[in-house]
């Protein structure tokens, strides 16, 4: 079955393995905003570096395009398409499956009473150390610290467990982003490694961080707009959302192969959460590969390859479920590298979404890159892309 094409830009047939038809588009120019980079210097979206986001200016385009009343990111990750609702003051609904995400994006959302946060760090200023225990603390955790970060992590730790909430999670997020600039931890693709180098006194970082993070409070105040915003520990493939109630789903999955990122942020987990942390990650995308599913069985995709389609489709699914009519779904997504082959993620999710009842509009290419085996062969290009699709 082919699609009707509408607007400009090149006809693109995706090849007898699915035959479905669009508009393919390079616009490489936005290749950095599906990327983190831009938020790093934008306050409150920075206040945690989360490296699989995209940037504000990402979903500001799409939120001027489409103008909707209400959107839907089931994978909020660190809360940026949230955040771009709450600057124009459009009611927004977050879905994620880590606790750890779930709390950076509630945490940046809340509107923060200014003086009750400066008069808590003035309470914790005003306790006097006193050395915590340390034995407890499993060896995979220890070795990220020198003996005096930890101590003065789990030293603040107890003071900030001990503040009511909501105040107690920004206090909680100073805490993780100080354990990230004063310890070993070093993040290596899917890995965390342990690389010892000179670090900052780590309560010294944590006051500061925290005076830094209010004054960001003060200035975004002028910029956020009310609107109603939640955040909800929960799983893309089974919403609790009504039908036909999103008028824009803006998000991004976790990519095909980059699956086990989450592990990079254990550490934090930890500090936040204690050792039951783990949970939530059972329910990622794609995890599941002891069944076969053939979703593209012409493809004969890898396990693990099939095991993410299938999940897809389950969010595809649900995405179709809660849009409005003629609601929009904007996605980014990147293709997967393997030893023999790339797989194009984009075609084959636009695929699944065209099955689920979607029109693709465009897909457009924001990043080109090799993938390499043995970091030599080239094997294909891959692709980062954003689809546009629209309930029909
Ligand atoms: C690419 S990140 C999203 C980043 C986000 N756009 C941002 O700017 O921070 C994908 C997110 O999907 C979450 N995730 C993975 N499996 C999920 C599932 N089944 N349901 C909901 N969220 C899930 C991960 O925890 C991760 O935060």
């Amino acid at each position: 079955m082919t699609l009707p094409l509408r607007g400009r830009g090149p006809r693109f047939e995706s090849g007898p393995a699915h035959p479905i038809m669009f508009r393919m588009e390079e616009r490489l120019e936005w290749g950095k905003l599906a990327t983190f980079v831009e938020n790093k210097s934008i306050p409150i979206y920075n206040w945690f570096y989360y490296k699989e986001g995209f940037s504000r200016g990402l979903v500001m385009k799409f939120l001027d395009r489409f103008q909707p009343k209400i959107l839907l990111d089931p994978f909020c990750g660190s809360g940026t398409s949230l955040l771009a609702c709450k600057e124009k003051g459009i009611d927004c609904i977050g879905y994620d499956t880590s606790k750890l995400a779930v709390l950076v994006s509630e945490t940046k959302l809340i509107d923060w009473d200014v003086e009750e946060l400066k008069a808590t760090l003035r309470k914790i200023k005003n306790i006097k150390f006193k050395r915590p225990p340390t034995g407890h603390v499993k060896k995979d955790i220890r070795k990220f610290f020198s003996r005096y970060a930890l101590e003065d992590a789990l030293f603040l730790r107890e003071i900030i467990n001990d503040i009511d909430l909501p105040v107690r999670k920004f206090f909680l997020l100073v805490l993780i982003n100080t354990i990230t600039k004063c310890s070993y931890i070093y993040k290596d693709g899917s890995m965390l490694r342990v690389v010892k180098r000179p670090l900052p006194p780590f309560r010294k970082y944590f006051f500061r961080r925290a005076e830094a993070m209010i004054k960001d409070v003060v200035k975004m105040k002028k910029r956020f707009k009310r609107c109603n915003a939640s955040v909800t520990e929960g799983d893309a493939r089974n919403l609790s959302i009504e039908d036909s109630s999103v008028d824009l789903i803006m998000t991004s999955p976790p990519y095909l192969n980059k699956i086990e990122y989450t592990k990079i942020y254990r550490v934090e987990e930890y500090f936040v959460f204690g050792e039951s942390s783990r949970k939530g990650v059972r329910s990622y995308i794609g995890l599941d590969t002891s069944k076969r599913y053939n979703i593209f069985p012409e493809l004969n995709l890898p396990v693990i390859a099939d095991a993410y389609f299938y999940d897809m489709q389950l969010c595809v699914r649900e995405m179709y479920r809660v849009l409005n009519h003629n609601g929009i779904a904007v996605i980014v997504i990147g293709n997967a590298c393997f030893p023999d082959r790339v797989i194009d993620s984009d075609i084959l999710l636009a695929k699944i979404a065209k099955d689920a009842g979607f029109d693709i509009d465009v897909i457009y290419v924001v990043a080109k890159r090799f993938c390499t085996s043995n970091r030599t062969k080239k094997i294909g290009i891959m692709r980062e892309s954003v689809l546009i699709m629209k309930k029909q």
